[in-house]
C-alpha cells in the first residue's frame, strides 16, 4: 500500500513493522475465514546490490533483503481445499482478491498471483511433504512487480506458512535451502518462468542488515554472509521505484537466458562460469556474433564486479575510498546491464543518472530490469535532497512520479 503523498512531495513507502504486518494479515484472515489463523509468517523482498543476470550462468551475486515484506496467515483444513484471499489481488495479474483450488488437483500453468501460492504447495507435495488443505490470507507492503522479488516473497511466505501449520521442520538452515529449491521448482515448473535461483535463496536465506554473496556455480548456491554496515557509516540504500516492468518482460528474460547458454556452447563450456578468470574477457571478446558477445561480456564482467564489491566491503582501506569504489562498481554494473545486456529502460537510465548527479555515490537498476527499481548508495542525510531531485527530473521528463524506499 503506497503512503499518500502530501501535494507533490516525493512519495516515500515505509515498511510495516513485523507486528503491524502480522496484525493486518490476521485481521484479513479472520474477516475472510472466521476464527483465528494457526500461523502468521512473512518473507522479505530481494534487493541486488551488484550482480544481476548472473545466476542462471553459474555466476556471483551480492544481494540483501528489504524491510518491506509479504505477510501470510494460515490455518490447516481437514480436506484438500486451498482457499486464498490476497489484499492486493485486484491490483495484480490474476482472478482478483480470492482464489480457491484443491491440493490433489493442482495443474502446472500460469494464472497470475495464485500460481505463486499453488506452485509452492504443489512443489512441497511433490517433494513428499505431508501437507493438506489450507485457508490462507496474504497482505504485503512490498511493491509488487517492480523488480524486488515480490513473486518469490509470496511463494516463500506461503511455504513458511505451510511449514508453520504442518510442522515440516523447514525453519532450519538446511530447511531454508530446501524451501528455496521448492520455490524455484514452483517458479520454473509450475509457473513456467525460467528464472535462476537468486530470488529464492536470498529471500529465504539472507537476513536484514546482511549482504549475501551467492555463488551459483554450485546447486543449491553456496552463500556467504557479510554484515551490510552502510548505516554505521551514515550511508543507506535508496530504492527508486519507477513503476511496473513492461509487458512481455518474461519473454525478453527467457531470450537472455538462452543467449547465455548459446555463448557457453560456442565456447565449448558447460556454463560461462567455467571461463578461467584471467582469460575470460579475452575469450568473450573473440566471440563472432555481436549479440552473443555483448551478453556474455556482461555476465562475465558482472561476476567480477561482485568479487570487487565484496573485496571493498570486507577490505581494510579508508572507508570513504571503499564506499566510493562500491558506488563506481554499481555504476559500471548499470552501464553493462544497459549497454551490453540491454535490460534497462530510458526511465531506469534517467533515474540512475539523476541520482548520481544529485550526489549518490553510485546507482544501478536492480533485478531483472525492463522497468522497476533503481538502487542508489547515498549518504543518509542527503536522502531527502536526492529524492527531491530525482523526483523532479523524472516528472519534468514526463515519467510517472517514482516512489522511494529506504533499506
Ligand atoms: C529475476 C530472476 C532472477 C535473476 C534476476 C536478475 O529476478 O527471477 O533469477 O535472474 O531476475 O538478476
Amino acid at each position: 500500500m503506497r503512503a499518500p503523498a502530501p501535494d507533490d512531495a516525493p512519495r516515500r513507502l515505509e515498511p510495516w513493522s513485523l507486528d503491524q504486518g502480522a496484525d493486518r494479515v490476521r485481521a484479513l484472515f479472520s474477516e475472510s475465514f472466521e476464527g483465528e489463523p494457526e500461523a502468521s509468517v512473512s518473507a522479505p523482498g530481494r534487493l541486488t546490490v551488484v550482480g544481476d543476470h548472473t545466476d542462471y550462468s553459474g555466476g556471483l551475486t551480492l544481494a540483501t533483503v528489504t524491510p518491506h515484506r509479504t505477510f501470510v496467515a494460515a490455518r490447516r483444513r481437514d480436506d484438500q481445499a486451498i482457499r486464498v484471499v490476497a489484499a492486493h489481488g485486484d491490483q495484480i495479474e490474476g482472478p482478483g482478491p480470492r482464489w480457491e483450488g484443491a491440493l490433489g488437483s493442482l495443474e502446472p500453468g500460469y494464472d497470475g498471483w495464485p500460481s505463486r501460492v499453488a506452485g509452492v504447495l504443489w512443489a512441497l507435495a511433490e517433494r513428499g511433504y505431508p501437507i493438506g488443505g489450507m485457508d490462507i490470507a496474504i497482505d504485503s507492503c512490498l511493491p509488487l512487480g517492480t523488480g524486488l522479488g515480490s513473486s518469490v516473497a509470496l511463494s516463500a511466505a506461503v511455504g513458511r506458512a505451510a511449514d508453520g501449520v504442518w510442522g515440516l521442520a523447514l525453519d532450519t538452515e538446511s530447511g531454508a535451502v530446501e524451501l528455496a529449491e521448492a520455490c524455484w521448482e514452483a517458479e520454473n515448473t509450475y509457473v513456467g518462468f525460467p528464472c535462476g535461483r537468486l530470488d529464492q535463496h536470498t529471500v529465504l536465506r539472507c537476513e536484514e542488515g546482511e549482504a549475501a554473496l551467492l555463488d551459483f556455480s554450485e546447486t543449491p548456491p553456496h552463500i556467504t554472509h557479510y554484515p551490510l554496515y552502510f548505516h554505521e557509516y551514515g550511508l543507506s540504500l535508496l530504492l527508486i521505484d519507477t513503476g511496473p516492468r513492461r509487458d512481455g518482460w518474461r519473454d525478453a528474460y527467457a531470450r537472455r537466458s538462452r543467449a547465455a547458454v548459446r555463448a557457453a556452447d560456442v565456447l565449448g563450456l558447460p556454463s560461462l562460469r567455467e571461463l578461467k578468470r584471467d582469460e575470460a574477457l579475452a575469450r568473450v571478446a573473440a566471440l563472432e556474433d555481436n549479440a552473443t558477445r555483448i551478453r556474455a561480456r556482461h555476465i562475465v564482467s558482472e561476476s567480477m564486479r561482485v568479487q570487487a564489491t565484496v573485496a571493498e566491503l570486507s577490505g581494510l582501506g579508508p572507508a570513504h575510498d571503499r564506499f566510493t569504489e562500491i558506488g563506481a562498481l554499481m555504476l559500471a554494473s548499470h552501464q553493462s546491464l544497459s549497454a551490453d545486456y540491454r535490460v534497462s529502460t530510458p526511465v531506469l537510465d534517467l533515474a540512475v543518472d539523476s541520482a548520481f548527479a544529485a550526489g549518490a555515490l553510485g546507482a544501478r537498476m536492480a533485478g531483472a530490469g525492463f522497468g522497476g527499481c533503481v538502487v542508489a548508495l547515498v549518504r543518509t542525510n542527503a536522502i531527502a535532497q536526492i529524492a527531491d531531485q530525482v523526483d523532479a527530473v523524472l516528472v519534468s521528463q514526463g515519467y510517472p512520479q517514482p516512489t522511494f524506499l529506504e533499506v
